[in-house]
């Protein structure tokens, strides 16, 4: 029996633009009108169907719940906040609440307003500044609701494919090829990237900007709010090495460069740090990995090497996100029985995890690759919007009411 500490929080994750649907005023939401990025469209309708979401996520023991607030939806002009806006995710915060499923807010999750990204978005020097305030302002509305807030989402991820892959806005690429092609369900997406040299020195300044911007939110919530909890959730891969020094020096740099440069600046400026893992990988590896829908290997049990690297940081993780793209849904039992495990033994090993939430409640948009990869323990039918809970959501369930695996 692998039981969890007492209070284990059980969950799984969303974003606001990847489930909530009618979203307008973001930067994804222009790209896809310039043909960019597949539309958004609808999504999941979770906007207006939050209530029997959170039904099945109780219905499935979920006892937490994490997902993010539109800026765009809050801050539609610079300076100006909309209070339907914040009216609605009062709503949503009190719905997990009266369900017993404790909220996790994300402040920013990869979408921008367009007001903010036409100034130049996180390439501006005054950036850190607009996103405190808008941060500042979240907590002081919705903080009597909620304890805990992350002040954005795996900024590496969003710098990287922003600046450097040039697959998501604003489309800068340091790559030799002219066109990043995203195939999505036959049609072709042409990200038009512009290349050069440029952009690795905008990448990072964004990262710097990133660092600056976490830490200024967490102070400007600390002063309206000292008593919520602040944390940022962070993209760790796991680099690993053969038994080749070379490859050890090369993995030592890669997890320098991905996880160690962005948690040192803002280590100072957090009361726990959340966890997204997805990504395992060897240099020199020559092991066939069984691979997701996404083509990633199949490595949830490496987990442990993610949360042991955060744990160095001494403080409270939580797992904010793991979980695989898996259509018929016949590796995710599997998947998450591993990612459980992994998580446990990190736990003994001495790391601080407080809770462990997979992505996704539900299927929803993944980004450039549009509709088509199925994260969901719920799966969506995007004609008739019909919910399906698939048969590994019910595996976690039961891992969740034994608060640990058999
Ligand atoms: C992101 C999610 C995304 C998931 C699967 C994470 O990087 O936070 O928005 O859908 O991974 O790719």
């Amino acid at each position: 029996m692998k039981n969890f500490p007492d209070g284990f929080y059980w969950g799984a994750a969303t974003a606001s633009y990847q489930v909530e649907g009618g979203i307008e005023h973001c930067d994804w939401a222009q790209a896809a009108r310039e043909g960019r990025v597949p539309p958004c469209g609808d999504a999941c309708e979770h906007y207006s169907r939050y209530e029997a979401d959170f039904d099945l996520a109780q219905e499935l023991g979920h006892t937490a719940h994490r997902f993010s607030v539109e800026w765009a939806r809050i801050e539609p002009v610079q300076g100006q906040f909309d209070t339907e806006a914040i009216a609605h995710y009062r709503k949503v915060l009190q719905a997990l609440k009266s369900r017993n499923i404790k909220p996790f807010v994300t402040i920013w999750h990869f979408t921008l307003p367009v007001w903010f990204t036409d100034k130049g978005g996180f390439e501006q020097a005054d950036s850190p500044e607009t996103f405190a305030r808008y941060a500042a302002h979240v907590v002081s509305e919705l903080g009597d609701l909620c304890e805990h807030f992350s002040t954005m989402n795996e900024p590496n991820v969003f710098g990287s494919n922003g600046w450097l892959r040039g697959s998501w806005p604003p489309f800068k690429r340091f790559a030799v090829t002219d066109m990043v092609s995203i195939t999505n369900s036959g049609r072709m997406y042409e990200s038009k990237a512009s290349k050069g040299i440029r952009p690795l020195f905008l990448y990072l300044k964004v990262m710097k900007n990133l660092a600056v911007a976490h830490n200024a939110a967490y102070e400007a919530i600390k002063k309206v709010s000292p008593a919520t909890e602040v944390s940022v959730v962070k993209h760790v891969i796991v680099f690993a090495a053969n038994w080749n020094p070379l490859n050890k020096i090369k993995a030592v740099i890669a997890n320098y460069a991905w996880t160690a440069i962005f948690i040192n600046r803002v280590k100072n400026h957090v009361d726990s740090i959340g966890l997204n893992y997805y990504f395992y990988t060897q240099f020199g590896d020559t092991r066939q990995w069984k691979k997701t829908d996404m083509d990633w290997n199949f490595a949830p049990e490496h987990i442990y090497d993610a949360l042991m690297r955060l744990a160095q940081y001494k403080k409270p993780l939580f797992v904010s996100e793991g979980g695989l793209a898996d259509h018929d849904d016949s590796d995710r039992a599997e998947y998450i029985q591993k990612q459980v495990a992994g998580t446990w033994r990190a736990i003994k090993d001495g790391a601080d995890v407080r809770g462990h939430l997979y992505w996704s409640l539900m299927d929803n948009y993944e980004w450039a690759l549009g509709f088509e990869k199925q994260f969901g323990l719920i799966k969506i039918n995007y004609d008739t919007q019909e919910r399906t809970i698939r048969p590994s959501a019910y595996v976690y369930k039961e891992i969740i009411e034994n608060n640990g695996i058999v």
